[in-house]
């Protein structure tokens, strides 16, 4: 089989990495795939900016809109970002120019996970966002794939880079929250509006797509019940340090009897609990499985090398030929969620 080639909308913190890492992980990726992966197109705003990667090889477009159209493509990897607009638009002209598509969009998935999975099987095409929950954590293959032998009752944990960065260091060092927030802006962890962070947000789009995985219901991000940690002070630190507990933003949805229950909101975790050793720029999400029992994943949950990686191991999925439904059963399958007790009240 010849190369697969791929079109690269959007080269900032995430973009860059992956061109970075397919350069320099090249031999190895055609070792473990059987081909190489060639970039043939990219697309970012300003033509001129200095990204630390060479673009000489690869065409560019303004518009990644007709990069999705860019003739050859076998996969177009959306790194732009947003639910609506120029990102939205790639994606869908991408699959109905029967395009595979990677991204990291989790806002993107979020709001139009179902039918654009729904689109994307219908033409047999794929849509790899290994990169959009976690950061680096292979979380979606882990509970799509690992995970496909058990039926889950809960799936919890930290969802959010900018949070847990910002919670760990103004707890250890005492920083103020602006300050902080501006370092996780400089490091590449926080969202363009770094308010999609620190309000729970993030973590609720990617909860929303966390449960459709877990628990094989549609994308359902308008139930999700969120609060951000716009709020918390150095004074709760000391009173949850004084009392055993750490302060963590958690995304937690559980099967309850009147349906799924999916809330993001600030809690007091005990300090013997795995999840409350996970600081700085750290996920964990955990999972429990009726066969499995509980099972945890920590790793980097932002910034552009772990994300990088999420991002290129869809790629050799696709370059391997592998194929599973998008949200682990057949979008036509999804059974309808039951009205989220949020909702219901
Ligand atoms: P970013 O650094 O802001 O990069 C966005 C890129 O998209 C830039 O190259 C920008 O061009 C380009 N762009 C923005 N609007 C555009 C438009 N209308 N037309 C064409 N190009 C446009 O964002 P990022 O951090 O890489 O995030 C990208 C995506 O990955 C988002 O969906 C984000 O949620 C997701 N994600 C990010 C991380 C992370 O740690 N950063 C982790 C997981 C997932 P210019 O460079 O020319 O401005
Ligand atoms: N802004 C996100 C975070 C990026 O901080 O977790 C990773 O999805």
């Amino acid at each position: 089989t010849g190369p697969l080639k791929i079109a690269v909308a959007g080269l900032g913190t995430v973009g860059a990495g992956v061109l970075k890492l397919l350069e320099r992980q090249a031999d190895l990726i055609e070792q473990r795939c059987g081909r190489r992966i060639e970039v043939v197109a990219v697309s970012a705003r300003s033509r001129g900016k200095d990204r630390g990667v060479d673009l000489s090889k690869a065409e560019w477009y303004d518009d990644p809109v007709a990069l999705a159209a860019h003739p050859g493509v076998d996969v177009v990897v959306e790194l732009i970002g947003g639910s609506e607009g120029a990102a939205k638009e790639t994606v869908e002209l991408a699959l109905e120019r029967g395009r595979h598509v990677v991204t990291a969009n989790k806002a993107l998935l979020a709001h139009h996970g179902t039918a654009l999975a729904a689109k994307a099987e219908a033409a047999g095409l794929a849509i790899g966002f290994e990169a959009a929950v976690a950061g680096g954590i292979p979380i979606i293959k882990g509970l799509r794939e690992g995970l496909a032998a058990n039926r889950v009752s809960e799936v919890h944990g930290i969802l959010n880079g900018t949070c847990n960065y910002i919670l760990t260091e103004m707890r250890t060092t005492g920083r103020d929250f602006a300050d902080v927030l501006a370092d996780a802006q400089k490091l590449g962890y926080a969202e363009a509006d770094p308010s999609f962070d620190i309000d729970g947000v993030d973590a609720a789009h990617k909860l929303a797509i966390l449960t459709s995985v877990a628990f094989g219901t549609p994308v359902d991000f308008k139930s999700v019940h969120v609060e951000g940690i716009r709020h918390v002070s150095a004074v709760d630190f000391d009173y949850a340090d004084a009392l055993g507990y750490r302060i963590k933003l958690l995304g937690i949805a559980r099967r309850t009897d009147h349906g799924i229950e999916q809330r993001v909101h600030p809690c007091m975790v005990p300090k013997a609990a795995p999840i409350a050793a996970v600081d700085g720029v750290f996920n964990a999400v955990i999972a429990q499985g009726d066969f499995v029992d509980r099972v945890l994943f920590v790793g980097r949950g932002a910034g552009e090398g772990p994300t990088a990686s999420a991002v290129v191991a869809d790629l050799i999925d696709i370059a391997r030929g592998r194929s599973t439904p998008t949200f682990g059963v057949p979008a036509a399958q999804l059974s309808e969620a039951q009205p989220s007790p949020m909702e219901a009240r």
